[in-house]
């Protein structure tokens, strides 16, 4: 156990071979320690919630606009990882513009209503505020920050095998609900007008390498690559070390790869309930197997170009509301220290 500000910097020993991310809160911005140690540990960031649909939209100054399609957006906290992301040196990977979750119904409502059973709006204007919002958003973006976003989540689980319509999109989402399938390309469509040059265009996605819902990304990234839309798939990662399948993981992402896109690991953590020293060893195996076998991939020809961590310390992550149990699934203690899993990351590049 090292301090993590003064240990070696695991972003800067993989540079080699792919960006090493963190997945960062406002909040982790107010402290001092996360800052330093985000700046010395990473080499791509991605804001965890403040760069989402919900974060962005002003309903009031969207009604005051009295447009049907265009609406106001407030970007001051974004701004503000943006600009310290810049500080730092290091690229964002933005997510998401496109996303079931964390977009408030208003958007998608007739006259912008907030009213819980407001009908909803027809396909056409759904579409035409969903290109006018990306449009704003990556606008506004590339014009304050020029060069810093690498690459955007354009769409985020628009896949849902279990209640899934026809292709297996997700059925209970407004977007499916008010569009069909047509919010896909559309959303891409509109993010290739307004990407700067270099930037790529992901799909990103939960257990998308367990066999049905791969079918259904596959057939998904291939319908958008007929129009030259899309560039990489996001594998989320969020992973259980008590349901741990690294072998299906790795099948998984070999289908991937074979496609030809670019391949992210988006949103990486390992649940692991036990601080204690067993449960930490088993943890760090875990993660240097993962880390082992994303090397093989690579040297396979798999174009392997970040894995971002969510979180950066397990003082925060998102794993204690969702499991609504303890949790310790990242490589920095929430001590700012490394943890056997940060070595055991570190260790896999010895044996390269
Ligand atoms: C999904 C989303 C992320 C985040 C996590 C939970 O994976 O893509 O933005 O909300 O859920 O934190």
């Amino acid at each position: 156990m090292r301090n993590a500000i003064l240990a070696p910097s695991l972003g800067e020993a993989y540079r080699e071979h792919f960006l090493i991310g963190a997945a960062v809160n406002a909040y982790m911005l107010r402290d001092e320690g996360h800052r330093r140690l985000i700046r010395r540990q990473f080499t791509s960031m991605t804001a965890e919630n403040e760069m989402k649909p919900e974060r962005l939209l002003d309903r009031e100054a969207t009604l005051a606009l009295a447009d049907p399609v265009r609406c106001a957006l407030r970007f001051d906290t974004a701004d503000r990882m943006l600009a310290f992301a810049r500080e730092c040196g290091i690229p964002v990977r933005y997510h998401t513009l496109v996303w079931h979750n964390q977009t408030p119904r208003w958007f998608f409502a007739r006259g912008w209503s907030d009213a819980p059973d407001a009908p909803l709006a027809d396909a056409e204007t759904v579409l035409a505020r969903q290109e006018a919002y990306i449009l704003q958003v990556m606008e506004h973006v590339n014009g304050a920050f020029p060069g810093l976003v690498y690459c955007w989540d354009v769409v985020n689980e628009a896949v849902e095998t279990e209640q899934g319509g026809p292709d297996g999109l997700r059925t209970r989402s407004l977007w499916y609900q008010t569009t069909g399938s047509a919010f896909l390309a559309n959303a891409f469509r509109a993010a290739r007008k307004a990407r700067a040059e270099g930037q790529l265009l992901f799909y990103n996605d939960y257990n998308s390498y367990f066999p049905d819902k791969q079918k259904a990304i596959l057939k998904l990234l291939s319908d958008l690559r007929d129009e030259n839309l899309v560039d990489g798939m996001g594998m989320q990662t969020h992973l259980d070390l008590a349901r741990l399948d690294l072998p299906a993981f790795e099948s998984g992402a070999r289908a991937y790869a074979k496609t030809g896109l670019a391949l992210h690991v988006t949103e990486m953590d390992i649940h692991c309930p036990g601080a204690d020293g067993e449960s930490q060893a088993l943890l760090a195996k875990a993660y240097g197997d993962f880390f082992a076998m994303l090397l093989r991939l690579k040297q396979d020809g798999a174009h392997i170009g970040c894995v971002t961590f969510w979180g950066v310390t397990d003082r925060w992550t998102w794993l204690k509301f969702f499991r609504k149990q303890d949790s310790y699934p990242l490589l920095f203690s929430g001590e700012m220290e490394t943890k056997p899993a940060f070595d055991a990351v570190m260790n896999v590049l010895k044996t390269d």
